[in-house]
């Protein structure tokens, strides 16, 4: 019999239901929230109104396109933490309820596990012990992987996260929410060495990015006032600079985590991986430093379902359940 599961992720903005069958991935769904593009960020209170909204047709797709019906199912996982807690909770609650409807095992996943072993959906994936540079909205971190059930953080930010610093920038640029995929096409056509963006000296294998948001806050200020126009008119290259500096404050410490950990299998993940200037970069680092890298792929990156039930597969062989009575949280340590 076929171990098959059924995997929701709603911890911020995003519906997502996926189902995936002796580990492969047979569907992945996710409904987008644009309620909050007025806004500038997420709004909470709306980001679970609306998962109440979409998660029963999210839900009921991913099973119709995996030909699945919830009586097959061996197991149901949810993202536990972390995320918003209303978010958490509707996806958790949805998730249960099928559990005890269909008298089936219920598996908690914890989401930045799940961005990290989002590397093990393709048929070429690292071989352990791997290193993983997981960097999204709220999380910047290299993690220290020895088997899908034993990972260490090795390094992280201190302070913003890269997906912050992607978004932030954007913002102070006049960019919507989120502003890390339009920063990456502007990036494009832009001269990534046209302006110089401080790199900060953080010891060890941690990050920091709030130094980066302040520089670029004064050399805009700056550069509107002796020239009206100058942000709209330089778009490109300010976007360019701007990623070029995130880019190789990210690449510069994961080639330091490589060479103190004798690691040469390198993989990345988050949202930010979706960036297409971070994908180069890996690759090129990739060549010249003889590292094997793997980079999910895009739907893989940015939150979806498909990586929770990844997880999930893996503590299914473990037989690793939860009772009912477990509890979404807002933050958790992994
Ligand atoms: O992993 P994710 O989807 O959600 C969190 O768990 O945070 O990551 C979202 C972050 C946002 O900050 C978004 O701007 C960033 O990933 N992001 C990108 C790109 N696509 C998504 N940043 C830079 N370039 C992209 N192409
Ligand atoms: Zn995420």
């Amino acid at each position: 019999m076929a171990d098959i599961i059924l995997a929701v992720e709603s911890s911020c903005d995003d519906t997502c239901a996926a189902i995936c069958v002796d580990g492969k991935i047979l569907s992945n769904l996710v409904a987008t929230q644009k309620v909050h593009e007025q806004y500038g960020g997420v709004v909470p209170e709306l980001a679970s109104r609306a998962h109440i909204q979409n998660i029963v047709p999210v839900v009921d797709e991913a099973l119709k396109l995996a030909d699945v019906t919830p009586q097959q199912v061996s197991a149901f996982a949810f993202t536990q933490a972390p995320g918003l807690i209303g978010s958490l909770l509707v996806g958790a609650q949805f998730i249960k309820s099928m559990a005890l409807a269909f008298n089936k095992p219920l598996i908690p996943v914890h989401h930045m596990q799940a961005h990290v072993l989002a590397n093990l959906i393709a048929e070429d994936k690292p071989a352990f012990p791997f290193l993983c540079l997981t960097v999204s909205g709220g999380h910047t971190q290299i993690v220290h992987c020895n088997s899908p059930y034993k990972m260490t953080v090795i390094g992280e930010t201190i302070d913003d996260a890269a997906g912050e610093a992607f978004d932030k920038s954007a913002k102070l640029l006049g960019l919507p929410y989120p502003g890390g995929p339009l920063i990456d096409n502007y990036a494009k056509e832009g001269n990534p060495n046209r302006f110089r963006f401080p790199e900060p000296n953080i010891p060890g294998l941690n990050f920091s990015f709030s130094g980066l948001k302040t520089s670029i806050l004064y050399f805009l200020k700056e550069n509107e006032l002796k020239q009206p126009g100058f942000v709209q008119e330089n778009l490109a290259d300010i976007c360019a600079s701007t990623q070029n500096r995130i880019i190789s404050i990210l690449l510069n410490k994961l080639k330091k985590a490589a060479v103190q950990t004798g690691i040469n299998e390198v993989c990345i993940a988050g949202g930010v991986s979706a960036n297409s200037g971070l994908r180069q970069a890996l690759k090129d680092a990739g060549s010249e430093l003889g590292w094997q890298t793997y980079i999910p792929r895009f739907e893989y990156c940015t939150d979806n379902a498909a990586m929770i039930a990844i997880t999930a597969y893996y503590k299914f062989l473990q037989q690793d359940f939860a009772p009912l009575s477990v509890s979404p949280t807002a933050r958790a340590e992994w």
